[in-house]
């Protein structure tokens, strides 16, 4: 990859995707998410990062579509997504993503309490349509990782409780329903995970409510699967997370003797986040009583993560890979925030002004998460592919930033 070609020809702060290794993935979790029992499905989970030419990806590679806004939806409609394959997710859906997804008819509404599926069975009828859904649960597993990324311990705001009162009165209201199809289930058991064990419990529990039902369902067992940030990341290996998920499921439906139609997983960061690198131009170095900073040309509005959940990042200075890296530096952005920080206390050789810094594994909720916050201007985004950039995304100008002001 030429950085300073890409700096050049673009400008910083950058998003650079090389799409060699976001196919490489998507390619490793085809061959190895298979089984001879039941059908299988990939998709991806477009809130990692949801932009036009990523989808178009996406649907060239055949994979299907997790959304959970009208946005994202919308997005999908503009490059023709084939509806069929996509899902559309969210805890509390509007009236009008509702109208939207019948309408547009979304493969599946993935629901995830009483109130949306009232919606869905009032609208429905409005458009005569028999509409298919998942239920999401919560199966109360709490993964193993920083707890602002947990999304399905006891009190989550996502999902049912199997067998409550609410899970058992949207059972009844399917039953008698002339414009609803319960498919399946749903679970999201948090993200960033590196363990197989968070996964075999939440299939434990799916199987065994899969057997309440008379027709085989589909199992939708999320995303979350853990990308390399750091070398204090251990990623399993997406080959080895896909087969070991079949394996474990195909187990279980023996051992509790039951059948499933579709098992599905839907991963987003692990994706794209090891093919995006933000590139930074340093300016100013400042040095503190106890601290070194190199400021860079971007910060917590196009990377959010560090501020939210103290990520952590690989970074590099472009030419200076190789140099002996002698400087403990604080990496800061340049917003109005003490908490604009990329990285602190990171290894780095001497930089100078001018130098280009990279962060890598960005390309996961970094763009989908990017914030106008003290004006920024939205970066560009470039996909790299056999030596060749394009750039995808146009950086947002300043008659942009004002379009919607009155
Ligand atoms: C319902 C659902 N599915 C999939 C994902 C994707 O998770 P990840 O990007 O960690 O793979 C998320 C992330 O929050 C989610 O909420």
């Amino acid at each position: 990859m030429n950085y300073k070609e890409l700096k050049e020809k673009y400008g910083t702060p950058l998003y650079v995707y090389d799409i060699h290794r976001i196919k490489e993935i998507i390619h490793q979790y085809q061959t190895n998410f298979k089984s001879s029992q039941f059908e299988t499905e990939i998709l991806y989970a477009s809130k990692a990062f949801n932009v036009k030419e990523m989808l178009r990806l996406i649907k060239d590679m055949n994979l299907s579509l997790d959304v959970v806004s009208m946005g994202e939806l919308y997005t999908a409609v503009c490059v023709d997504f084939p509806s069929h394959k996509i899902y559309f997710h969210g805890n509390n859906k509007t009236e009008e993503e509702i109208h939207y997804a019948i309408e547009h008819n979304v493969g599946i509404l993935v629901v995830d309490n009483q109130y949306e599926l009232e919606k869905i069975e009032e609208l429905a009828s409005l458009y005569n349509k028999k509409v298919s859904i998942y239920i999401r649960l919560n199966v109360g597993v709490e993964a193993h990782t920083h707890k602002y990324i947990i999304t399905s311990h006891i009190d989550s705001k996502f999902g049912i409780l199997y067998n409550s009162l609410e899970y058992r009165n949207m059972i009844s209201l399917i039953k008698n329903s002339k414009h609803i199809e319960l498919k399946g289930f749903h679970c999201h058991i948090g993200s960033q995970i590196f363990d197989f064990y968070p996964y075999d419990i939440a299939i434990e529990k799916l199987v065994a409510i899969a057997k309440d039902f008379p027709y085989p369902l589909d199992m939708n067992l999320g995303g979350g699967f853990g990308a390399y940030y750091t070398e204090t990341d251990h990623p399993i290996g997406y080959e080895a997370m896909a087969r070991h998920l079949i394996q474990k499921l195909e187990e279980e439906l023996t051992k509790q003797d039951v059948k499933i139609h579709k098992a599905l997983i839907e991963p987003g960061r692990s994706i794209v986040a090891e093919a995006g690198t933000t590139l930074y131009t340093i300016g100013g170095i400042k040095q503190t009583p106890n601290r070194l900073y190199y400021f860079v040309d971007g910060g917590m509005t196009d990377n959010i993560r560090p501020a939210l959940y103290q990520a952590n990042y690989t970074l590099d200075i472009v030419g200076k890979e190789n140099d002996f890296k002698n400087k403990v530096v604080t990496v800061a952005g340049k917003c109005c925030e003490s908490g604009d920080i990329i990285m602190e206390n990171v290894i780095l050789p001497e930089a100078q002004k001018g130098d280009l810094l990279l962060t890598y594994s960005t390309g996961a909720y970094g763009y989908s998460m990017s914030s106008n916050y003290n004006k920024a201007l939205t970066p560009a985004v470039v996909f790299v592919e056999d030596g060749k950039d394009r750039l995808v995304v146009k950086r947002q100008t300043l008659e942009e930033l004002l379009e919607r002001e009155i």
